[in-house]
């Protein structure tokens, strides 16, 4: 694109000739206009030019070229001012279908890489999973559409996993010697509950998107597969999601722990912070956390997804203290209208922003899905419905650091006294008699506070109003103090 813009001289070089000309008129020597190449008066100053080009770069501009030619003869019979009028609008359009959320890379992703990716998970044998391929463990959680297991992935060689555990006399996965890399965690879709199996397709649907855009924010999809007989916890018919277990506790495993956070330290840092007092150590291990969920959130966001259920069930932790975003099911991609129905409700209100939805209720429900995406920009400029999920990680933060909003109980209070106070954090500050510990917050001059103050927030209500991920990871919280930095980097190195 850049290369049909410039109002400087592109130049070339073909079979050892220089060529200089403006991007706009027929390069001939007879060619004046207030366009043309100041370089085409001026050979020698030309010829120095290309001296210092690196070869490869002349060689890439050969392409550019061939554009411009072509260009040049499409546009055979325009006037200058059409000329620019035309490059206008195409830089236009490129602009337009290149801005957030990103029609361009929507239609790449959705016509080039997914049918790509099923050619290939297809040669690997990753769409051919079936029921006889895993044992079913411990249930770990269930929500209105879902229900999820542990279980194991046992090579198939034939036979049906389960009998030949239960044949061996084994009994349950959770006494199987089993490698963590064939652990897997599976969510067995509700059969004959209306809305699950939409549920479950668009889960699916959006485990291989991020596969394919944000791998490293997820927890890794290994397909689905539909069971093919009714036995133990199958159903046949029913549909089957299947993941990579990437750790033993979500977040909200380590906050329900009272000696959460040092129960993270070890995982996130590697090591036991030394020489920090208490207060930093747990102040430093919550940025941590929180930079990683932001940074994930900004990466989802930029592929205009909207996960829209970010809390801390719903953020695995890895051995490597790496946080997955899982639980998809409820996420929203308004770069094709996916899974987008206005008035859908939140699925928990303790995270759910006041708004409540990404986009506001009198919007109707999206057009066709290209043309929808077509108007996508539009719609996120608008609404910036990527706030919806900041004002969750909000809620994150401010519970990691204050114990008290750790419990549902404590939460739902919060919630209640946000109502009251307009959704000011500084007013509620103010307003609640608990005597909460702020400490955490009011650190390095209170700068977490700053940013808790800038998410949970209605949206525009403040300057510039309720920070994305983009202007979050900009913050000065997550610029590590200078005093703070040498005391970790000496630790370690
Ligand atoms: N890939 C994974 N690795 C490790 N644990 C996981 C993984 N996926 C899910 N879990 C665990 O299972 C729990 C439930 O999973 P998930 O949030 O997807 O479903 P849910 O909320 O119970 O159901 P629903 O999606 O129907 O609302 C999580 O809180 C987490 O502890
Ligand atoms: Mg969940």
């Amino acid at each position: 694109m850049a290369s049909l813009l410039p109002t400087t001289a592109t130049t070339t070089l073909q079979r050892n000739h220089t060529i200089c000309f403006s991007p706009l008129k027929p390069t001939t020597p007879t060619t004046f206009s207030f366009l043309t190449n100041p370089f085409k008066t001026n050979p020698a100053k030309c010829n120095a030019f290309l001296d210092i080009i690196p070869k490869d770069m002349l060689d890439n501009t050969l392409h550019v070229d061939q554009v411009l030619v072509k260009f040049q003869s499409v546009t055979e019979d325009f006037s200058d001012m059409q000329r620019w009028g035309f490059v206008m609008l195409a830089g236009l359009t490129w602009l337009y279908l290149t801005a957030r959320p990103g029609v361009l890379g929507g239609a790449i992703d959705a016509f080039l890489l997914a049918p790509l990716q099923l050619v290939l998970d297809s040669l690997s044998g990753r769409r051919s999973l079936k029921r006889t391929d895993f044992v079913i463990g411990d249930k770990l959680g269930e929500g209105s559409y879902g229900v999820v297991y542990s279980g194991v992935l046992v090579p198939n060689n034939g036979g049906d996993a389960e009998e030949r555990v239960q044949k061996s006399g084994r009994g349950k996965v959770t006494k199987l010697d089993v490698k963590s890399k064939d652990k897997v965690i599976l969510k067995k879709v509700k059969v004959g509950i209306e809305g699950a199996e939409e549920f479950g397709e668009f889960e699916e649907w959006f485990n291989y998107r991020l596969s394919r855009a944000a791998p490293e924010t997820c927890a890794k999809f290994l397909g689905s597969f539909v069971a093919d007989k009714t036995s133990s916890q199958f159903t046949k018919g029913g549909k089957w999601l299947v993941w990579k277990f990437e750790g033993d506790r979500s977040l909200a495993d380590y906050m329900a722990d009272q000696s959460f956070p040092s129960n993270l330290e070890s995982t996130m840092f590697r090591r036991v912070l030394q020489g920090v007092n208490s207060s930093k150590r747990n102040a430093l291990i919550i940025k941590q956390i929180m930079r990683q969920i932001v940074t994930s959130l900004k990466k989802i966001h930029d592929t205009g997804i909207v996960h829209r259920d970010v809390k801390p069930a719903n953020l695995v932790v890895t051995k490597r203290g790496q946080i997955k975003l899982i639980d998809f099911g409820a996420a929203t991609d308004l770069r094709v209208g996916k899974n987008y129905v206005p008035n859908r409700t939140p699925l928990d209100p303790d995270y759910c922003p006041p708004e409540l939805y990404v986009l506001p209720e009198e919007t109707l429900s999206l057009p066709p899905e290209p043309i929808a995406a077509f108007l996508s920009p539009i719609l996120w400029q608008l609404n910036s419905p990527d706030l919806f999920d900041m004002y969750s990680a909000g809620i994150v933060l401010l519970q990691m650091a204050i114990p008290t909003l750790r419990s549902p109980a404590g939460l739902k209070n919060f919630n209640l006294q946000m109502n009251t106070c307009g959704y000011d954090l500084n007013r509620w500050r103010e307003y609640t008699r608990a005597r909460l510990d702020f400490q955490i917050l009011d650190n390095d001059s209170g700068r977490g506070w700053d940013l808790a103050t800038k998410l949970i927030s209605k949206r525009g209500s403040q300057r510039g109003g309720r920070l994305s991920a983009t202007a979050a990871l900009r913050h000065p919280y997550f610029l590590l103090g200078g005093d703070q930095a040498a005391v970790v980097l000496s630790k370690l190195s």
